[in-house]
């Protein structure tokens, strides 16, 4: 099948690409070469390539930055998911629309599943929550899928900021009062080969297995990369001084995933150790 993925050059996207050229002709888009916000222009370039799945990983992902531009935040988040679904109503394509854990508002005492309530804290969230509600009032054949923590090789992410960080001697300061599941892009981009053969189209949670807060990500991340001597101080959310409102908790139940039929994905430990390793080989991936 054609797949067409935006977002080409980013963290996830990357991944997406590469995972899905093992089985399928891949239409890798960036915005060099297209610009999302461009109507006209994104409905011709759609048209012409006539994907059978458009694999919507771009967009504008800069939490804090957005509090100061939210329209510019609604422009990458928004506006780019319109005109991909609007382009998807002309080409029959399957969409697939990457959203957040954030458009929780973290105050539930359990796992959200997909089925809980969103409540969006910030201007990034609510963006993505308003991509969430294009694509679903718009198409009927859909994914949206919610992640959370992303890391990969071929972006900025926390565990590359930690390991930068500590093998600089730089003082680590981390948030211990917020608890969220992350993944590995690579997990998640086998994940979504797998999704879109599923019959079964709506939202879907999809993280690797386990959680905990960014303060014992980071001592984890450190242990695993053999540095276990650095110190890291605790910080509570009100001390950092991050624009954002981010939610204090917001794991991901992958219930759908599960009741579909498939696999969980494997623990964070597991991913992350392989992205330890995967980072020490030279142009890897
Ligand atoms: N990172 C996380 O922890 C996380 C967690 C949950 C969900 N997500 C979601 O997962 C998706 C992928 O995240 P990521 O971390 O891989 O993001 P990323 O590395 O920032 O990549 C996003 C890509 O989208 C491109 N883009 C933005 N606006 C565009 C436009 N108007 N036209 C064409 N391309 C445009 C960006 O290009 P430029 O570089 O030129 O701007 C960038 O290459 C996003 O939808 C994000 O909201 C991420």
């Amino acid at each position: 099948m054609r797949v067409l993925v935006t977002g080409a050059r980013g963290m996830l996207g990357w991944d997406v690409c590469r995972v899905f050229a093992a089985r399928h002709e891949v239409i890798p888009t960036h915005r060099a070469e297209l610009d999302l916000t461009d109507t006209a222009a994104t409905l011709a370039y759609l048209r012409e390539r006539a994907p059978g799945v458009i694999v919507h990983c771009a967009g504008y992902t800069n939490v804090d930055q957005a509090e100061q531009e939210p329209e510019a935040a609604f422009a990458g988040n928004v506006l780019t998911t319109w005109n991909v679904v609007r382009a998807a109503q002309d080409t029959g394509s399957l969409v697939v629309y990457i959203s957040t854990d954030f458009v929780f508002d973290g105050t539930q005492e359990r796992p959200y599943h997909e089925f809980d309530a969103p409540r969006p804290l910030g201007v990034y969230a609510q963006s993505k929550w308003a991509g969430e509600q294009l694509v679903r009032s718009h198409l009927q054949r859909f994914f949206i899928v919610r992640t959370a923590g992303l890391f990969g090789l071929h972006g900025r992410n926390f565990v590359a900021a930690i390991l930068e960080r500590a093998e600089q001697g730089q003082p680590l300061r981390v948030v211990s009062d917020q608890v969220c599941c992350r993944t590995y892009t690579v997990d998640l981009a086998e994940a979504l080969l797998e999704l879109i053969d599923c019959p079964l189209f709506g939202t879907y949670h999809l993280t690797n297995a386990g959680y905990s807060s960014w303060y014992d990500f980071a001592r984890e991340i450190l242990a695993a990369a053999g540095l276990e001597e650095v110190s890291v101080q605790p910080i509570s959310s009100a001390a950092w001084d991050g624009p954002a409102r981010r939610p204090a908790y917001s794991v991901l139940d992958n219930l759908c995933w599960r009741l579909t039929g498939h696999q969980p994905l494997r623990p964070c430990a597991e991913a992350l150790r392989d992205y330890l390793a995967a980072r020490q080989v030279p142009n890897s991936h």
